[in-house]
Formats: C-alpha cells, sequence, structure tokens
C-alpha cells in the first residue's frame, strides 16, 4: 500500500515527473547497469574529445524557427545531434558528422562591424546567428524544447525524496536529479574544445583535457570544470624511429624548473583568455597556488572553470575515481547524498577555506566502502596487482598503476542496501579516530597519521600529500557533529518513521533539512556534550542487538 499512498499524496506533476524519469533511469556513461561492458575511461574521453572537435556553439536569437535553423546549418554538412539551453539567451549545440563542416561554416562566417567597437578577429567555433528579417520568420515559430542544465530547487528535491518509496529509492532519486545530464556531459567537452582552440594557437597540438567531478562520475550539475593544458604530445618521439649517429632535437627556451615552466605557460594562456578569448570573463590568474591554475567563466555555457597544466596526476585520479564509481551502482549514489548533505549543511563551500571538499569526502565515501565485510570497493593496491603491462604508469616518479579494464575487476558479494550503508557511513565517521589515524584508499585500510592536520587523507598517488591539509580542527568536529546527528536520526527513523499523509520529511529528506543543523548548538560550549549524548545513545542502540536488527531491515 505504502507506494500508492506516496504517490497519492505526491504533487500531480511531481508524480508524473518521477513516472517519466524512472522510465528513463540509469546512466550509459559509466555503465551502472551493472552487466554491461564498460568502456575504459581513456576510450570514452578520446570518444568525447573527437565528437567535440565536430560540434560548434551558436549563440541564437530568441525566436527562432527550429527547423529552418537545422536546414540552414545542414548546407555544411549532416548534423548527428543539437540540442538548445539557455544562459542568459538561446543557444544551441551542433554537432556535425564530420569535422570539414564546421570548417565549411567557419568559411561562410564574417566578423562583425560593431560600430564605434572594434572587434578581434578570431575564427572560434563558437558563432553568433542573427536574422535577416525577423518579421518574416515569427509567423512559422514553434516552441523550442530547451535542455536543464541546473540541478533541481530545494522543494522540488524536497517533493521527490519525500513522494520516493524507501530510502534506497531517495538515494537513487538524488542521484538521477543531480548527475550530470547527456547534454550537461557534451557542453563540457565542448567549452575544453573551445579553450583548445585558443590555447593552440600558441601551442599547437596541444590538449585541453577536462578531469574532475566532470569526468570522474561524481560531478553533480553546476559543478566547476575542471581543465589540463596537455603539451606532451608536442614534439613527442613518436614511433618513426631515426637511423644513423644522428639526433635531432627542437632548441627550446630553457627555465629553472617545471613549476616555472607551468607559471610561464598559464601566464601566456590566461591571458590570451583574457584578451582574446570569445566568451571568457573574470579571468585570474592564480600562479603561486600549489597547483598553479587560471580561473575564469565561461560566460556561454556558464561554466566556473579551472585551467590547469602539467597536473597529469590529477588526471589518473579521476580515472580512478570513475573506475570505483562504475564498479558497483550502490557508490554514486551514497556519494552523491553525502555530498548533497554536507552542502544542505555548509560543510563544504564553493569558496576556497579550511572546510571539507567534495574530493576528499568522495575519499572517505570509496575507503568506508573499502572497509564493509565483504568490501564492497577494492583497495588500490589490488587494483595494482590485477594491472598487466600496458596499464603500468609512472608520474613525476609516482607508481600510478592500476588496472584500467573494468571488466577484470569481480563485482562484490556484498548486498547490503543504500540505507544501511548511508547509516553506518555516519556512525562510522561519526566515531572514526581522527585524532590518531590517516584514510588511505591505497591500503584500505587506517594507518597512523605521519603528521598532525586535524583530518588526513592520503593522496592516492602522491603518498606524501594530505588531500585535506586545509581542514581545521573545528570544520572536522563540525562534520562529527552532523554524522553523529544524522545516523542518530536514521537510527531513530527506522523504529518510527512518520507516515507518508503527514507530509513530514522523512528518511535522506530529514537529513538534508537546514533543521538538523539547527538542532546542533552553535556555541562551542554546547556543541561537544551534545554530540557525546548522540555518541552514547547509538552505542546503546547498537548493543541492544535485535532491535537494531529490526531498525536496519525492517522494511
Ligand atoms: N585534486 C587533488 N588533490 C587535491 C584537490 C584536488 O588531486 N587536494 C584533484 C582531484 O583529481 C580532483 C580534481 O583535482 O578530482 C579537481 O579538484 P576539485 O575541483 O576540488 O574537486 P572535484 O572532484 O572536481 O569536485 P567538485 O565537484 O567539488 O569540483
Ligand atoms: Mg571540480
Amino acid at each position: 500500500q505504502r507506494p500508492l499512498r506516496r504517490l497519492l499524496s505526491c504533487p500531480g506533476t511531481v508524480a508524473a515527473d518521477l513516472r517519466r524519469e524512472e522510465q528513463s533511469s540509469g546512466n550509459a556513461e559509466t555503465g551502472s547497469e551493472d552487466r554491461t561492458p564498460k568502456k575504459r575511461f581513456s576510450e570514452l574521453q578520446n570518444e568525447r574529445r573527437e565528437q567535440a572537435q565536430r560540434t560548434v556553439l551558436i549563440h541564437c536569437p530568441n525566436k527562432i524557427n527550429e527547423k529552418k535553423f537545422l536546414k540552414f546549418l545542414s548546407q555544411h554538412g549532416p548534423i548527428n545531434t543539437h540540442f538548445f539551453y539557455e544562459s542568459f539567451g538561446l543557444y544551441a549545440v551542433v554537432e556535425f558528422c564530420q569535422k570539414e563542416s564546421v570548417t565549411s561554416l567557419q568559411n561562410i562566417t564574417r566578423t562583425p562591424s560593431l560600430g564605434p567597437e572594434a572587434a578581434i578577429p578570431f575564427k572560434s567555433r563558437y558563432f553568433n546567428l542573427k536574422l535577416r528579417n525577423s518579421v518574416n520568420q515569427t509567423s512559422e515559430l514553434s516552441s523550442i524544447q530547451c535542455s536543464n542544465q541546473s540541478s533541481p530547487s530545494s522543494k522540488k528535491l524536497y517533493q521527490l525524496l519525500c513522494c520516493a518509496e524507501s530510502v534506497d529509492d531517495q538515494l537513487n532519486t538524488l542521484l538521477r536529479e543531480f548527475q550530470l545530464t547527456e547534454e550537461n556531459t557534451r557542453l563540457r567537452y565542448l567549452t575544453c574544445s573551445l579553450i583548445e582552440d585558443v590555447a593552440a594557437a600558441y601551442f599547437p597540438d596541444c590538449a585541453v583535457r577536462p578531469f574532475g567531478s566532470s569526468v570522474n562520475s561524481f560531478g553533480k550539475l553546476g559543478c566547476d570544470l575542471d581543465m589540463f593544458l596537455d603539451l606532451d604530445e608536442i614534439g613527442k618521439f613518436t614511433a618513426q624511429k631515426t637511423s644513423g649517429n644522428f639526433l635531432m632535437e627542437f632548441q627550446v627556451k630553457n627555465v629553472p624548473s617545471e613549476r616555472v615552466a607551468t607559471q610561464k605557460i598559464l601566464s601566456v594562456i590566461g591571458e590570451c583568455l583574457d584578451q582574446f578569448g570569445p566568451g571568457c570573463v573574470g579571468v585570474q590568474r592564480i600562479l603561486n597556488a600549489r597547483c598553479p591554475l587560471v580561473r575564469f567563466s565561461h560566460q556561454a555555457s556558464g561554466f566556473q572553470c579551472d585551467l590547469t597544466a602539467n597536473n597529469r596526476i590529477a588526471l589518473k585520479s579521476s580515472e580512478l575515481l570513475y573506475m570505483y564509481g562504475a564498479l558497483d551502482s550502490r557508490v554514486r549514489a551514497l556519494v552523491f547524498s553525502v555530498r548533497c548533505w554536507a552542502r544542505a549543511h555548509s560543510l563544504t563551500s564553493s569558496i576556497p577555506g579550511a572546510w571539507i571538499t567534495n574530493f576528499s569526502l568522495t575519499m572517505m565515501v570509496i575507503f568506508f566502502l573499502q572497509r564493509r565485510s565483504p568490501p564492497i570497493l577494492p583497495t588500490l593496491d589490488y587494483l595494482k596487482t590485477l594491472a598487466d603491462a600496458e596499464d603500468k604508469c609512472i608520474i613525476e616518479g609516482h607508481n600510478c598503476t592500476f588496472v584500467r579494464d573494468l571488466n577484470r575487476i569481480k563485482p562484490s558479494g556484498n548486498t547490503e542496501t543504500l540505507e544501511l550503508l548511508l547509516k553506518e557511513f555516519f556512525e562510522y565517521f561519526g566515531n572514526f579516530a581522527f585524532n590518531k589515524n590517516s584514510i588511505n584508499i591505497r591500503q584500505g585500510r587506517e594507518q597512523n597519521k605521519p603528521e598532525s592536520s586535524p583530518l588526513h587523507i592520503q593522496n592516492p598517488f602522491e603518498t606524501s600529500l594530505n588531500i585535506s591539509k586545509n581542514v581545521s580542527q573545528s570544520q572536522l568536529q563540525k562534520f562529527v557533529d552532523l554524522a553523529r546527528e544524522s545516523a542518530w536520526i536514521l537510527h531513530q527513523e527506522g523504529k518510527d518513521r512518520p507516515s507518508p499523509s503527514s507530509n513530514q520529511p522523512w528518511g535522506l529528506a530529514a537529513l538534508l533539512l537546514p533543521s538538523v543543523t539547527n538542532n546542533v548548538p552553535l556555541s562551542k560550549k554546547k556543541k561537544k556534550p551534545a554530540s557525546e549524548r548522540i555518541k552514547n545513545l547509538l552505542d546503546s542502540i547498537k548493543s541492544s542487538g535485535a532491535e537494531n536488527s529490526i531498525a536496519t531491515n525492517g522494511r
């Protein structure tokens, strides 16, 4: 009866949305349907990159006849796919079947004359479409379907969560609503490709590749776009062997270190984007950071971009996370929920500071899943033992080798529900000995902390680095307090869930409500006792085994 009642108590539109989304669920990119053969990360990246090179971005008039628009573009060659989206105006992303079509389109495109202003000529793949005669067309307009590029409002999310059938269903709903859509993914690769065009004016043969949450399968709609300027293909000694006693090298400018080289390269590219990059605004060069970067907004796509160079290890860690996300369908659902939970309680922020980052939270979830019995995810050391000669990868002296063929990793025999895992995650980290232990996904077990930072999460490849070095003691304490409180809420709910008709938020919806934070006293004095009290209550629940099993498996 419960599912029917839930559906009936939902507003009509949301219930309809729900059914539609159920039909279209599943994610082709990660192959989360467990049996489909899964693509390698590098294969996927290459396909997407090639696709983006055949794609153009067009700023359109607000009113446009879609059929005529497509017919006009088809003069340059067949179109594979297209979509529209809105972001301070109407934009179209059009993917041609062949790369030549883009050149053909560029050849009939003119540089605008802007009256008193002057334009810096640049043949990019970002166009502006104007109507010669707007009056004629308006009579033939049909409404254009725009693809949505942003995450659902909190209100819609709560409605969807409250209408779900179980906590597991809630976690999967949240994943479906927040994960990057096919269109958003295309737009991310296209944006990198457009930036590559600018960078290629300086460094022909360079590549601009996305990394981080845009590609590791843990990105939420609206997340930033991390880019990596890859210059390794330039002058790379390829297969052709030269004969004889001669060896040719390029005459190049030498600088004191790799870091200085990276800073110089990013400095000129930053300048280029600022001066000539169509649609690039607010360019900041942050060259003294540990990992030097250029930050800017790509106005047309709406993405906040971070461009780095010489950052191959980060690309490798994106590949590793992608693999973990694809190994078991519970991983992404859990990571998304923990990320949303952290955001809802201001544990994470878009401003850099002493907060926990999404990257650290993802590592914590992976580590937790490695600790289950039987484990849901394998350790990085185990993935290394499965690697063959082709998988071998050493970057700047760091061994980044692991098996890259997902199909060679055996699925886990663990069948725990998402509800149980979420509750146990909060309990596990609510009681973790952060003061003495470090989180380490390479070995999948706690290690003694090598240094005194409040939170220590070992970088999986640069093992001497702590990825959460920035986190302050008070932010860590806030995380622990909220984790305990959330574990407590889920425990209580397991016993006494509000009825669906009561319209009260339950399960994940209750955890995301700001009221949870309101329950945590703000003054430091009071914080500890409340947190301790919850810990003791949890311990007492745990000690009564029978009750515990009803609480977790009762539905
Ligand atoms: N990274 C790292 N060490 C850090 C921070 C980041 O190796 N201390 C790498 C990771 O590969 C990470 C990427 O840089 O995925 C991008 O960092 P960031 O944008 O902070 O994290 P994302 O994973 O992209 O998550 P978000 O959605 O918050 O952007
Ligand atoms: Mg990012």
